[in-house]
C-alpha cells in the first residue's frame, strides 16, 4: 500500500481499487480482513496455485459482521425501528403545535415554533431514512412508534416536550451505537448529520424549558 494512504474501512473494494490503493505490489498481500467475500474473489492475489507463505487467515472470509459491521438485513430493521420513532416525533410535534381549538393553557410564545421546527426535522429525518432503507433494498416501515401513544397521553405541554426531548436522546444513543457498525459512507454520512441535528435539537429544547418553567414559576403579579 502507497505510503500517505489511510484504509477507509468503509470504502468498497471497487472504490480503493480505483482510489489506487492497491497496487500491484500490494495486491500480492493478504486479502484486508474487512473486504467482502465477493471483493476477495475477484482479488488479484487469489491464486491458490501459490503456496501462502503463512497459515491461511480465515478471518479474511469474513463478512461485515464477523468484522463487527452490522449486515444489511441488521441495518434495514435499524433504520425502521429509527423511521417509526421520527414518524412518532413528527406527529407529536406536529400535534403540540396544534393543540385542540379551545384550549387556554398558557403555553410560552415561543413553544409552537419550537415543535414547528421540531417536526420539520423529524420529517426530514423520515425522508432520509425512507431514501436510505430503499438503497439497501429493504421497505420502509409505514407504522408509527408507541413513542406517540404515550406522549399524546401526556397533557401539561411542557412535560410533553420533556418527554421528546427523552426521545430524542434515545435516538442520539441508537444513532451512536449504530455509527460505529456502519461501513457504507453514503449511509455513514447521513446518519452522523441525523445525529448532529438531534444533539442540537436536544439543547435548544432544554433551554427552552428551562425558560418556560422558570417564567411559569414567576408570579406575575409580585406581591408588594
Ligand atoms: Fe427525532
Amino acid at each position: 500500500m502507497p505510503q500517505g494512504h489511510a484504509v477507509n474501512p468503509r470504502k468498497s473494494w471497487p472504490e480503493l481499487v480505483k482510489s489506487g490503493i492497491f497496487t500491484a505490489t500490494a495486491s500480492r498481500k493478504r486479502p484486508a480482513a474487512w473486504m467482502t467475500s465477493q471483493a476477495r474473489s475477484a482479488a488479484p492475489y487469489h491464486d491458490m496455485t501459490k503456496k501462502n507463505a503463512s497459515p491461511v487467515c480465515y478471518a479474511a472470509d469474513a463478512d461485515d459482521a464477523y468484522m463487527g459491521y452490522a449486515p444489511r438485513s441488521e441495518l434495514i430493521a435499524a433504520l425502521n425501528i429509527l423511521l417509526e420513532a421520527e414518524r412518532a416525533g413528527a406527529k407529536v410535534a406536529l400535534a403540540s403545535a396544534n393543540p385542540p381549538t379551545g384550549r387556554n393553557d398558557p403555553i410560552h410564545p415561543a413553544y409552537r415554533p419550537l415543535m414547528l421546527s421540531v417536526r420539520d426535522d423529524e420529517a426530514r429525518w423520515c425522508t432520509m431514512l425512507t431514501r436510505q432503507i430503499r438503497r439497501l433494498g429493504g421497505a420502509p416501515s409505514a407504522r408509527t412508534g408507541e413513542f406517540y401513544g404515550k406522549a399524546m397521553a401526556i397533557i401539561d405541554p411542557l412535560d410533553r416536550l420533556t418527554f421528546l426531548n427523552r426521545g430524542q436522546a434515545w435516538v442520539v444513543r441508537t444513532l451512536e451505537d449504530l455509527l460505529r457498525r456502519v461501513r457504507d459512507d453514503d449511509l455513514h454520512t447521513d446518519l452522523r448529520a441525523m445525529l448532529d441535528s438531534h444533539r442540537e435539537n436536544i439543547d435548544h429544547a432544554d433551554a427552552f424549558l428551562s425558560t418556560a418553567r422558570t417564567a411559569n414559576s414567576s408570579p406575575a403579579h409580585p406581591d408588594p
